[in-house]
């Protein structure tokens, strides 16, 4: 049995501006995650840099930021076991061309609008969970009982 785990999911700007956030959030309770926190809100260009500062210098970063910084977003919190790969396969694949062809019903499949339009983000390892935790959710410190592991992360 996989650990219980956090993760970082966003609804990025082209699925929050389709009207599917509502239709999303319910699609994550019926594959057996906990939204433990949610808020919507708007990155500023400073905050998506940041966020993304991993892909700083690539040549999509301006564009990336460019369309996180485009519209509200909504930051969640989700629990599962196995939680950060599970929401990793939910998505699929990071191009949305190619989730069309390989994972047709996969969220960003089904959500996404082109290679950097693709309507949502998970972190992608335990330690960019945490990062990106504390980034949007900044006082959800880890329960020391619950989550022995946890504290070392933050
Ligand atoms: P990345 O971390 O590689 O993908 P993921 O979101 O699956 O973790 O890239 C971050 C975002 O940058 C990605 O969701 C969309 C955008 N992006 C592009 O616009 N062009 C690209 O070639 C890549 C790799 C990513
Ligand atoms: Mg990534």
């Amino acid at each position: 049995m996989a650990e219980l785990e956090k993760t970082l999911a966003l609804l990025k700007p082209d699925s929050v501006r389709a009207g599917k956030a509502q239709e999303i959030m319910q699609l994550i309770e019926l594959n057996g995650f906990t939204i433990i926190a949610k808020q919507k809100m708007q990155l500023t260009r400073a905050r998506a840099e940041e966020f993304y500062a991993e892909h700083y210098g690539k040549e999509f970063f301006p564009k990336l930021v460019h369309f996180m910084t485009s519209g509200p977003i909504w930051a969640l919190v989700l629990a599962k076991p196995g939680a950060i790969l599970a929401w990793r396969a939910l998505m699929g694949p990071t191009n949305v061309f190619k989730a069309r062809a390989e994972q047709p019903k996969c969220l960003r499949a089904l959500y996404g609008t082109d290679g950097t339009q693709n309507a949502t983000h998970g972190s992608d390892s335990p330690a960019s969970a945490a990062r990106e935790i504390k980034f949007f959710f900044p006082s959800l410190v880890p329960d020391p009982v619950s989550d022995p592991g946890a504290a070392a992360d933050y």
